[in-house]
């Protein structure tokens, strides 16, 4: 599968088999977020991988009590880390370090989509309580949850806005 494809085929997905995910799906995986681009290279993100189940349980409360969340064999948690971007100043702390870990979240659905896997970002939840659950510094911002596994559902294509609203050409 092509990276368009893989663009195209993406879904979000809320319905897991229980099936485990092959470790060497979950290495060419985390080798495809490592290879996500970051402010200066600095990669000012953390990503924890939970497959405890009774943890992912407790993620799935934390993400006001999404099940799906607990369903999936594995949730990777995608974690700012504001201190690595400290060479930017308050832009790093602010924002470059926001920016690396949702990019590198969305070079994980897109690799996840390409190695026949399913995968749906997780934003909705209390941050505290995802802390707490991982035992995480207190400087990490989590900014995604993302469980992955094989899919237990074939989700429609969503609607998207048309792209002569979307894009606005300027001289
Ligand atoms: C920042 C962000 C937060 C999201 N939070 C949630 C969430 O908490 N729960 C959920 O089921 N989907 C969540 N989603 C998934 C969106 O609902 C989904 O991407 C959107 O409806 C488009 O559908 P698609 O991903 O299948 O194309 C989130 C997506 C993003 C980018």
């Amino acid at each position: 599968m092509n990276t368009l494809d893989a663009i195209q085929a993406r879904r979000s997905v809320r319905a897991f088999q229980p099936r485990p995910v092959e470790a060497e799906k979950l290495d060419a995986l985390l080798n495809a977020i490592n290879q996500a681009p970051s402010a200066g290279n600095l990669q000012a993100y953390q990503v924890y991988l939970v497959r405890r189940e009774t943890t992912r349980q407790r993620l799935a409360a934390a993400a006001l009590g999404q099940k799906f969340l607990a369903q999936a064999p594995m949730v990777l948690v995608v974690c700012a880390c504001p201190s690595r971007s400290a060479k930017y100043g308050q832009r790093g702390a602010e924002l470059y370090c926001l920016q690396d870990a949702t990019v590198a979240v969305a070079y994980g659905q897109l690799a996840a989509t390409a190695l026949g896997l399913a995968s749906c970002w997780v934003g909705a939840f209390d941050e505290s309580q995802v802390k707490e659950v991982l035992g995480l510094p207190a400087a990490e911002r989590p900014v995604a949850m993302l469980p992955i596994g094989y899919p237990a559902e074939t989700p429609p294509r969503t609607p998207r806005r048309w792209l002569t609203d979307l894009v606005k050409e300027k001289e």
